[in-house]
């Protein structure tokens, strides 16, 4: 195997892999943070003889020689230097970008010690920050690029906090620095990886599940399906509407439903197994859009649901008819946002093992611990169940599901072993719900100044394949639709019917500009 530098010292990986692999996995480098694993993200950047480099990308075969340093390689100075700015310019969020951040900040200034504007947005090109929209990641270039010419990191004077003064969040020197942890970070003795086999259909019922041929497979330690869950298979925050795993005779949902989990020494033997389970399906018609489901001849989702429909809520205030017909100028639209993926960078990601209470412990990484603590308590039919939020690598909204922390706790159930299970992006992508795609018929009805006196709207929503929060979300919808400037200013006055009512043109102008004006205004 090829020898070469990290960090000052020569090392020599065990196989021909990925870079990244070899940093995280063997080396325990934790500032490379793995996005993506596909060249995209740039989190794991790193710097190799000078040039900046996404470690995902080279095999260690190919670094024979080569010089690499991570953020744990920088000097202390450095390391003082990056922690102050960053942390000063407000540039450090959820954090998992920001030691790739930081390697591109370093190879950049080594050699353009007094950059433009346009040279940073250059060098941070390939570098995604879902948080932080950039602007201050600017700054702390900025900032950055002037205390290493200076020589000296500002003296911001008497440290102690008051109300109202602008201090750095806590948390920047672990995330800066690549300390802190994320559940990926973690790699406790003995630990396994895991993964699970997901449906081939988006709607199908399982009719058999063969893991023989896996579990024959050397390196796997188990091959577990629905049979091995000790208490409740369904789970959901609100709705206990999702399988866990799918059994025999039960019906797939979407793409993203787990068939079986395979617990193996490493992942490559981890994806061999998934191939080797035979799943025998019944392929059934399913539904795309809100209209497929509502359409009279549409396949339920749900064996035991008698509708497709997931939530109904209707909100009324004032008498928004009277209102409207009562309007100088009446304007009815239909808007429409799409589903959105959240787009952390940090993949879903659980660390399980049992803990000396003989507990199972769960590093999550989600939006809801104490919700994952529940469900899991409810899957494993025991409460001697601990979890743990590690540090999140962001969520948006998109980390409120379960998705790998109660099947990696079932895995360290059967297998008595830590496990690790973490989502590719490609799965992360398939799995975890998207922000759901609203349908809006509005007629808003205003007096000659432009100031709203009424509005009704009827909006319809896709949850997507399983409840979710989606009825939550819908109510939030339906209470935010005539928008705060009409509670403030108007009293809100909405109900949830339709009505359509056509506008001279310029007076649609009109009305939406006095609109805008009124948003921004509030
Ligand atoms: Fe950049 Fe969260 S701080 S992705």
């Amino acid at each position: 195997m090829a020898s070469f530098i990290v960090n000052g010292q020569e090392v020599s990986p065990s196989k021909n892999q990925k870079l990244l692999r070899f940093l995280r996995d063997e080396l325990h480098i934790t500032s490379a943070k793995d996005g993506c694993s596909e060249g995209a993200c740039g989190a794991c950047t790193v710097i190799i003889d000078g040039q900046t480099c996404k470690s995902c990308v080279p095999d260690t075969d190919s670094l024979a020689g080569k010089n690499v340093i991570t953020v744990e390689g920088l000097s202390d100075w450095e390391q003082k230097v990056y922690t102050y700015a960053y942390g000063k310019a407000g540039a450090v969020q959820c954090g998992f970008c920001i030691p790739g951040m930081v390697m591109c900040t370093k190879a950049f200034l080594d050699v353009n010690p007094e950059p433009t504007d346009d040279e940073i947005r250059y060098a941070l090109r390939n570098n995604y920050c879902r948080c932080t929209g950039y602007v201050k990641i600017m700054d702390a270039v900025r900032l950055a690029a002037k205390i290493l010419k200076e020589g000296v990191l500002p003296d911001d004077g008497d440290p102690s906090w008051t109300l109202g003064s602008r201090v750095s969040r806590i948390d920047v020197e672990e995330k800066v620095l690549g300390t802190g942890k994320y559940p990926d970070d973690y790699y406790p003795e003995g630990m396994l990886y895991g993964a699970a086999l997901r449906s081939k259909y988006p709607r199908a019922r399982v009719l058999s599940i063969d893991t023989s041929a896996a579990e024959a497979l050397p390196g796997v330690e188990a091959v577990v399906t629905a049979d091995d869950i000790p208490g409740e298979n369904k789970i959901g925050h609100l709705k206990h509407d999702q399988y866990s795993l799918i059994p025999v005779g039960g019906l797939t949902h979407y793409l993203g439903d787990a068939i079986a989990l395979v617990a193996a020494t490493d992942m490559a033997t981890v994806e061999k197994a998934k191939k080797l389970i035979k799943v025998e399906y019944e392929v059934l018609p399913h539904v795309h859009t809100v209209e497929e489901a509502a359409a009279p001849d549409a396949p339920l989702v749900y064996d035991e649901e008698e509708t497709n429909v997931c939530a109904y809520k209707h909100i009324s205030r004032g008498n928004a008819e009277e209102a409207i017909k009562n309007s100088k100028y009446v304007i009815s639209h239909h808007f429409e946002t799409p589903w959105t993926e959240h787009a952390f960078l940090e993949p879903e990601c659980a660390v399980s093992f049992y803990d000396e209470d003989g507990d199972i412990f769960v590093y999550s990484t989600d939006q809801s611990a104490h919700q994952t603590l529940h469900e899991v308590t409810l899957m494993l039919g025991t409460d001697k169940v601990k979890v743990q939020n590690a540090l999140v690598g962001g969520g948006f909204g998109g980390k409120e599901d379960m998705t790998v922390q109660h099947l990696s706790a079932l895995l360290t159930y059967v297998t008595k072993k830590p496990i690790k299970m973490k989502l590719s992006r490609a799965e992360s992508l398939l799995v975890h719900p998207k922000r759901h795609p609203f349908y809006m018929d509005m007629t808003m009805g205003c007096d000659e100044n432009g100031v709203i006196q009424g509005v009704k709207a009827i909006v319809k929503s896709d949850t997507g394949a399983f409840a979710s929060l989606g009825g939550p979300v819908l109510e939030r919808a339906c209470t935010h639709a005539a928008g705060l400037i009409i509670m403030k200013t108007l009293k809100l006055k909405e109900l949830l019917t339709i009505q359509i009512t056509h506008l001279p043109e310029h007076s649609a102008d009109l009305v939406l500009h006095r609109l805008v004006s009124q948003q921004r205004h509030f």
